[in-house]
């Protein structure tokens, strides 16, 4: 799972940040994925014109370097949301109906597991067992955990994400 969530500059990338990294590997070619590790600590993902930019530097192909951030799931090509739901499709939570939850958040949110909705505020990710079988189906949200779910209590609690940071905005 990558690290915490960090509301981005989408778009922004921090050629200083990434020089930096690179010069902490003097410029070596063969550390390929710690550079892209510290890069999505820096940023939260490795961005696609980051790895044009790293490819340049170390003096090998971007395709080499994209063949291994698409290879290890360690790595994301997209933003994290500043909010993370991690919906749990265990055997338990699956039995229990996870699927119905899965539509419920994508019904609401227009996203996919994997994806991020364009405002920033929420990243859909489909995870296995997090142990508490017994109250399953279950989702984790920045988290919080939610127990229990029916696709109405996911709507709900969504909208009070959203209302929240509608509130925040305003
Ligand atoms: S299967 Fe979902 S919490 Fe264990």
């Amino acid at each position: 799972m990558a690290g915490a969530a960090k509301p981005l500059d989408v778009g922004a990338i921090p050629y200083e940040g990434i020089n930096e990294i690179i010069g902490n590997y003097k410029g070596d070619s063969s550390a390929i994925i710690p550079i892209l590790q510290d890069i999505q600590d820096l940023m939260g993902y490795v961005p696609k014109d980051g790895i044009s930019y790293v490819a340049e530097k170390l003096e090998v192909s971007a395709a080499k370097i994209y063949g291994i951030v698409t290879f290890y799931a360690q790595f994301r090509l997209q933003p994290v949301g500043k909010h993370m739901i991690m919906l749990c499709e265990g055997t338990a939570c699956h039995v229990n109906g996870a699927k119905l939850i899965s539509g419920a958040i994508t019904d609401e949110l227009d996203i996919r597991g994997g994806e991020t909705t364009p405002d920033g505020l929420f990243t859909f990710e489909k995870v296995a067992c997090i142990g508490c079988c017994s109250l399953s189906p279950v989702m984790v949200i920045s988290g919080e955990t939610y127990a229990k779910l029916t696709p109405e209590a996911t709507r709900k609690i969504l909208k009070e994400y959203q209302a929240k940071e509608a509130a925040v905005q305003n």
